[in-house]
């Protein structure tokens, strides 16, 4: 359980989707999440997020990932963040893109540093309600390059919704 908030410890199907309706209900183009869902062979294995502040003026995003545990360990958390630096490098104009982990969670900070992100420093957060050690890492697009072709479809008209004129 590597998150802050505990939510896979009580996976509950309608606060996971109640979650997900009031990301689109709260969303504005000054403070946006998208939650994506991953498929594998059409069948959903992982979600991948991408979210904002005041992103016009930022120009920064922040990521977090989970993959169910069959699907872990085989390089598709690193495809499925690949795909939303590229969103957001390539198709939004990021300039750079956060994420943090816990020091435990080495696949998080693996796929990280695997995509070509900084370790900035370390601080204490808590999960379940107990301090842990957690990293934070920074990604400014002059690093990046994806490791996998990603296609990105359709994004045109959408760019007002994430404060992209
Ligand atoms: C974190 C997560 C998204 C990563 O996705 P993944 O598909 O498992 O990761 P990948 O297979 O793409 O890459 C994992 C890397 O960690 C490495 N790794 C795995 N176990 C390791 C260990 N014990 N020590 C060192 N490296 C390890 C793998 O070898 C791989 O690196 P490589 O490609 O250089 O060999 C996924 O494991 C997950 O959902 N975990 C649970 C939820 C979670 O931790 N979310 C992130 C919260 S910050």
């Amino acid at each position: 359980m590597p998150f802050y908030v505990p939510w896979t410890d009580d996976l509950d199907l309608d606060a996971f989707l109640a979650f997900h309706r009031t990301a689109w209900a709260d969303w504005q183009p000054g403070k946006w999440t998208l939650n994506l869902i991953a498929f594998l062979d059409g069948k959903p294995i992982g979600s991948q997020d991408v979210g904002a502040q005041s992103f016009a003026t930022t120009r920064e995003v922040a990521t977090g990932s989970w993959l169910g545990a069959p699907y872990q360990g085989q390089g598709l958390g690193t495809e499925q963040r690949a795909a939303v630096l590229e969103l957001a490098f390539s198709g939004l104009g990021a300039k750079a893109a956060v994420s943090g982990s816990f020091a435990h969670n080495v696949k998080s900070q693996r796929v990280s540093e695997k995509l070509g992100y900084r370790k900035l420093g370390t601080r204490t957060m808590q999960s379940r309600g107990e301090p842990g050690e957690h990293y934070d890492y920074r990604l400014d697009r002059g690093d990046w390059r994806s490791p996998v072709h990603i296609e990105l479809l359709g994004l045109e008209r959408a760019l007002p919704l994430f404060g992209v004129a």
